[in-house]
């Protein structure tokens, strides 16, 4: 019963895919004994946290972690720990810079279930862990209807643009002005047929998926983020965080 049912769900049902971005160093987090997304948040490493909020999702058919090279071991570990046995997690190697590591969850899937016409992969920063299932849910549904999705929130802070990091070039309009966020999410055939067409130059300096799509013209949906959808990049994010998750940021 149990190959039939999986074989039945890789050729017919399995098409929306979490691919988990953990594949960076988090060098701005300063000096720490492993790469901020093992880092503990509330008794759990930060990357379960994430994990957790895409397990629960009754949408989301098979998770795929994009692990940093040398820690995909420590990944499986913790998962193992935190989670258990499960077939919905696969962990695969990271890339050199973001991108490289939505290419290479990409070739997992491809490897493991080949890719279709209607299949979308939503991918999410493993260092968000506030993440939501409406989130989760609008992404699923803009990146079926429209193909490609980002999240993103108003900004708060006037955008100030400098080409030589000295005299202002240019304040834009606020009300135009979004701050990105994760999940982006994609009809996954639609963002390998942008990719495709970048110059090496420009995969070496583009590294926001969305962007690229925007840059190609593509639409791009927007749906809303949350303010407490933070990155934890810093100390001081993994200060709020910790915040945030005691509940004493309202
Ligand atoms: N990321 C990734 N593969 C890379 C680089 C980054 O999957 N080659 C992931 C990170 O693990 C993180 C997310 O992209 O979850 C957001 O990136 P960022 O905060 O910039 O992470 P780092 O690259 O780890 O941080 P830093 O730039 O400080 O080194």
């Amino acid at each position: 019963f149990q190959v039939g049912y999986r074989f039945n769900i890789s050729i017919f049902i399995l098409h929306q895919y979490a691919g988990i971005l953990a594949g960076g160093k988090g060098k701005r987090m300063g000096y720490t004994e492993m790469p901020k997304q093992f880092l503990e948040l509330a008794g759990k490493p930060i990357i379960i946290h994430t994990l957790e909020k895409f397990l629960l999702n009754p949408q989301i058919d098979k998770i795929y972690i994009g692990c940093i090279a040398d820690w995909t071991g420590h990944t499986a570990d913790l998962v193992d720990k935190y989670i258990g046995w499960t077939d919905k997690i696969e962990v695969c190697e990271g890339g050199k810079d973001r991108n490289g590591t939505i290419m290479n969850i990409i070739t997992a899937v491809r490897e493991q279930f080949g890719i279709n016409d209607d299949d979308i992969l939503i991918t999410h920063d493993a260092v968000r862990p506030f993440v939501t299932h409406r989130m989760i849910d609008e992404n699923i549904a803009a990146a079926k209807k429209y193909g490609i999705c980002d999240t993103v929130i108003p900004a708060t802070d006037t955008i100030c643009v400098s080409n030589d990091g000295q005299f202002l070039k240019e304040i834009p309009w606020r009300n135009n002005m979004y701050q990105g966020q994760t999940p982006q999410s994609f009809n996954i055939n639609l963002l390998l047929k942008h990719f495709e067409t970048l110059t090496e130059e420009e995969k070496a300096t583009l590294t926001d998926a969305c962007k690229i799509c925007v840059l190609r013209g593509a639409k791009v949906k927007m749906v809303d983020g949350e303010l407490f959808n933070i990155k934890i990049t810093t100390p001081y994010d993994l200060s709020v965080a910790n915040a945030i998750v005691k509940g004493e940021v309202k």
